[in-house]
């Protein structure tokens, strides 16, 4: 079967984002965010576990009779009460989703789970054939899918597609991929496993090595995967998961290599990064890509020279694309001529000639030695001293 190329975007900020200890959240807030995840035209919002709580169950809930035009989901472990209870959450949902996982690495299921592969096996197609009784879109992760054993993995999830399953999520639970060997093994998975196109293959990372985003991409290039779950500002239990914004304006900025859509308001993005960040209280790092106050912030003198020529020798996108709303010329010592006169004309202050423009740059230069950053109130004091002096 052809793939399509439209990328499916499975939110997860509410659900495997509030695993980050220390970002719990109240129900308002996940309302909030949820509705900001649909302004931002996500596909699937992943709003909770509604076995884990009262309180998940309660959010879950009230984001399933607010949110109109994203699926909403709960995941929910693979039995029978869990999986009623994400149905009774999701009840008031337009389109809702019931995902579903168990452990399939011989790890987890010897040491944690404490079952043998049969028993597994066995507990997964039950938990989809129940989930099915509830909704038709039935996602299906093995846990540790990355250091599960590929026959087994087959045998599992050739089951649990004979049995409805319409997403199977290859999950990365422990970051321990690397980009070309997780998308090969999915790649290798869809192929030996002979009903694999009835049903959306996803990845979820987690970025213990960094490498979130890129095993995504490989998942969705190499593997075939067309569901990306992810997280804004990346976060999530650990190292966090993959960062919604980065893999979003990859395949956006990208968009000739990868011929791949998504139905993501990019312009949407700083706002939700700004409020994932505030309720949570998880700042976000200066140079954090796509949503750092840095991004798109230009310190060196070449560099500003270079931008106001002409903004794409030193911008792979548009600062305002992604909801922000200008692109910064930052002002110090490393800054040239040309970006400080460029800030006078903007601050409305005119010179008389180009001996009093270089006389201003000489002082201000002075004081960017002395200031790492010079804000427009320190060019109108400069300006206004020399002027008195004068
Ligand atoms: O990381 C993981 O394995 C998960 C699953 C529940 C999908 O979050
Ligand atoms: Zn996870």
């Amino acid at each position: 079967m052809s793939l399509s190329n439209r990328l499916i975007i499975f939110d997860t900020t509410l659900r495997d984002g509030e695993q980050s200890p220390g970002a719990s959240m109240t129900r308002e807030e996940k309302l909030r965010i949820a509705k900001q995840l649909e302004r931002l035209k996500v596909d699937v919002i992943e709003a909770g576990f509604a076995a884990a709580s009262q309180g998940d169950f309660e959010s879950i809930k009230s984001i399933a009779a607010h949110v109109r035009d994203s699926t909403v989901c709960s995941l929910s472990r693979a039995n029978d009460r869990d999986i009623a209870r994400a149905a009774e959450a999701l009840a008031p949902a337009e389109r809702k989703r019931i995902h579903t996982f168990i452990a399939t690495s011989p790890l987890h299921m010897q040491m944690k789970l404490r079952m043998e592969p049969a028993q597994v096996l066995e507990q997964a197609k039950l938990a989809v054939r129940f989930a099915r009784q509830h909704t038709d879109d039935i996602e299906f992760s093995p846990e540790d899918g990355s250091r599960s054993e590929e026959d087994f993995l087959c045998r599992v999830l050739e089951g649990v597609i004979a049995e409805g399953a319409t997403t199977i999520n290859f999950p990365d639970t422990v970051g321990y991929a690397v980009p070309e060997m997780f998308g090969a093994t999915i790649k290798r998975l869809r192929e030996r496993i002979p009903n694999s196109d009835k049903a959306v293959w996803s990845v979820h990372c987690h970025n213990d090595l960094g490498l979130a985003v890129a095993n995504s991409l490989a998942g969705v290039m190499i593997g075939g995967a067309r569901q990306i779950e992810c997280t804004i500002n990346g976060l999530g239990e650990r190292a966090g998961n993959t960062a919604l914004e980065e893999v979003v304006m990859a395949l956006r900025t990208r968009q000739a290599y990868y011929n791949l859509t998504v139905g993501i308001d990019t312009t949407q993005i700083v706002a939700a990064s700004k409020m994932v960040s505030q309720i949570t209280g998880f700042a976000v790092q200066p140079n954090k890509a796509v949503v750092g106050a840095n991004a798109f912030a230009h310190a060196s003198g070449i560099h500003q020279d270079g931008i106001l020529k002409a903004r794409e020798t030193y911008e792979i996108m548009r600062a305002e694309d992604v909801g922000w709303t200008a692109n910064k010329i930052v002002l110090g010592k490393l800054s040239g001529r040309n970006a400080f006169k460029q800030r006078l004309q903007e601050l409305g202050i005119e010179m008389e000639s180009e001996a009093e423009v270089n006389a201003a740059f000489g002082r201000f230069k002075e004081l960017a030695d002395r200031k790492a950053e010079i804000f427009d109130e320190d060019i109108m004091a400069l300006v206004s001293d020399e002027e008195t002096a004068q």
